[in-house]
């Protein structure tokens, strides 16, 4: 079992994500800002995972030196100041990077216009000794803390140039999902994987529900 970081882990997405991965029985460390909120909320996700993982708070440095994997679940806005903040600490980790830059207007929502780039290509190029995977853009907070044991019903859509990091990430896919993520290409594709969730948003307010991704047709292992 890994030590997995989440870094902006005080916020619904990182918290939901960490209450999956301790529940399958990793350690995980919810970094923050401060680390006294990431203790509080920390303890207060402990309450609810009865498996083998465990849960506790740390500072976003602190967090990150000690894990394995970093997943970064921040706000767009404070994206790039806090990786290259932390860049030197990711050295040589899986960092997993789930921000969706979307704006938000009359029309509802949209993704933010980064040129040929992405959330997730930013990081890696602010943490350039990083192995940079996106992934978990599609979940929703809310289902990802619901009492449903799996979100089987969804898929993980995971992009990555490394392609051991990315293998690490497919199968971490399965704690949230019962199943493997789905191998989506390049890292590249977090241009289209991060918008996209503008999508999802629309649809949840035209329909009242929480839509998901799911992905039909596969068969077999992918070609990397
Ligand atoms: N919410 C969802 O359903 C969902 C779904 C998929 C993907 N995402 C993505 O996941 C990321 C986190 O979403 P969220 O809803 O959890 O966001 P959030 O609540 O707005 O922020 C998460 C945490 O990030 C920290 N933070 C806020 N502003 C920051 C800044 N300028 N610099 C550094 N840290 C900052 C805060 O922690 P501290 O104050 O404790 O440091 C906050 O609790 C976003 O990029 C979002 O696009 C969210």
């Amino acid at each position: 079992m890994d030590t997995i970081a989440i870094i902006g882990g005080t916020g619904p997405q990182g918290k939901g994500l960490g209450y999956r991965f301790a529940k399958a029985g990793h350690r995980v460390v919810l970094g923050s800002r401060s680390k006294e909120r990431a203790a509080a909320a920390a303890e207060a996700l402990r309450l609810r995972i009865s498996g083998s993982g465990s849960l506790e708070g740390a500072d976003n440095v602190k967090a990150a030196e000690i894990a394995d994997l970093v997943v970064v679940a921040v706000p767009y806005d404070g994206h790039d100041a806090l990786l290259a903040e932390l860049g030197d600490h990711l050295a040589g980790k899986v960092v997993v990077n789930c921000v969706n830059p979307l704006g938000f207007d009359k029309a509802g929502p949209y993704g933010l216009d980064l040129g040929p780039s992405s959330a997730a290509e930013k990081a890696q190029a602010l943490a350039p000794e990083a192995h940079v995977v996106g992934a978990f853009h599609h979940l929703s907070a809310v289902s990802l803390i619901s009492g449903a044991d799996l979100l089987d019903h969804e898929d993980v859509l995971v992009c990555g140039d490394d392609a051991t990091a990315k293998a690490k990430v497919l199968e971490l896919a399965a704690t949230v999902t019962g199943k493997p993520g789905i191998d989506a290409g390049p890292l590249r594709l977090a241009r289209h994987l991060e918008p996209l969730t503008a999508v999802l948003i629309s649809i949840n307010k035209r329909y009242k529900v929480r839509s998901g991704i799911a992905i039909s047709g596969l068969t077999g292992v992918p070609n990397r």
